[in-house]
């Protein structure tokens, strides 16, 4: 009877290792483009950090072969994108240079997610969501936001037109997850963040915007690919914070003697050359997927918290 009473306990552990051998052996290898970027950079550490091989490529988002060799060489489980051109120091860049910006966001992209499918590869695209203005159906401050299954209407600035052609084009690939970006605020103070961008601005306009903090965002990434998750998310915290808000924030917690004037959107076109877009985004489908995803006018206090730590 004893002997017995050991024999099935020792094959309930065996089985419980079994079932558990999945959560041990799960670590995947991620091959990842733009690993060297700002927002790149951040997701090697979170990826690295839930166990995964990180393969950062070294071959350009054009270079069809290359891009293959790297695949056929890495073997990788999933690829992210996080490379493209956001032009610098502004978007205006890209007016000035339609052929590069095209050859990256648009021809490269559109190069890297074709291989993936070919290869059955799901990947996973760092996107933009300044590809909506506010309208007469989703008038500012109305609180009726965009939904990912509205058409983008705004496409003022080269940037934002590449972004939108390429999305119509890409979405049609069964393996790809598009993330939606907006105005990207992290607890360092990048040029490429929202914050790292308004402090440079004597003017600003103050309009309600919606916005990504990238640290309660970026962790869900590998969640999204675990669910095998594709298609469009607007990849944004619910609700809407304006400039002057974040401005005031940033008064408060990191640069008291910080000082700024507002003018209007008109003036600003005329300054910039070219418009932006300024929207709000519904967070409806990611809150089905991550209920927790924090509100934008809560989680803003905690990160200029930690950039208060940061920048000391
Ligand atoms: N930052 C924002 O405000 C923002 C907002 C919404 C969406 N996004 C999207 O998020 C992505 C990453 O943005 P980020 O802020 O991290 O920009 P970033 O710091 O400029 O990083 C982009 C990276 O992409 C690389 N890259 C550019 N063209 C490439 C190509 N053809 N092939 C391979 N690598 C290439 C760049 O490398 P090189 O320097 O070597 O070219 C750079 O390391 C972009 O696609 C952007 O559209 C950004």
């Amino acid at each position: 009877m004893m002997q017995f009473c050991i024999l099935t306990k020792n094959l309930r552990y065996l089985c419980i290792s079994l079932l558990m051998l999945p959560l041990f052996t799960s670590a995947k290898t991620c091959l990842i483009f733009g690993a060297k970027g700002w927002i790149g950079k951040k997701l090697v550490a979170i990826i690295q950090d839930r166990g995964d091989t990180v393969i950062c490529a070294a071959s350009r988002l054009e270079q069809r072969e290359a891009i293959i060799q790297e695949i056929i060489t890495a073997d990788p489980d999933y690829i992210i994108n996080s490379a493209g051109i956001i032009g610098r120091p502004n978007v205006n860049w890209c007016e000035d240079h339609k052929q590069e910006t095209i050859r990256s966001n648009v021809l490269g992209l559109l190069n890297l997610v074709d291989i993936a499918y070919l290869h059955g590869i799901h990947v996973t695209n760092i996107a933009t969501g300044c590809i909506y203005t506010y309208d007469t159906n989703h008038p500012m401050g109305s609180g009726i936001a965009f939904t990912e299954e509205e058409a983008p209407n705004f496409g003022g600035s080269f940037y934002s037109h590449t972004k939108i052609l390429v999305e119509k084009l890409i979405c049609e690939y069964p393996n790809l997850l598009q993330l939606r970006v907006r105005l990207p605020i992290a607890s360092d103070l990048s040029t490429n963040s929202f914050v790292g961008k308004i402090i440079q601005y004597k003017k600003l306009v103050n309009i309600p915007n919606s916005m990504s903090i990238l640290e309660d965002l970026l962790p869900l990434v590998p969640q999204m690919i675990d669910r095998n998750l594709t298609g469009i998310y607007n990849f944004v915290n619910p609700g809407t914070l304006s400039h002057n808000e974040v401005i005031e924030l940033y008064k408060q917690y990191i640069n008291p003697l910080h000082t700024y004037e507002n003018f209007s959107i008109e003036e600003q076109n005329e300054l910039l050359k070219v418009p932006r877009s300024h929207c709000h985004l519904s967070a409806n489908k990611l809150l089905r997927e991550f209920p927790d995803v924090p509100n934008l006018k809560d989680s803003i206090h905690k990160i200029f918290l930690a950039m208060k730590q940061n920048v000391q």
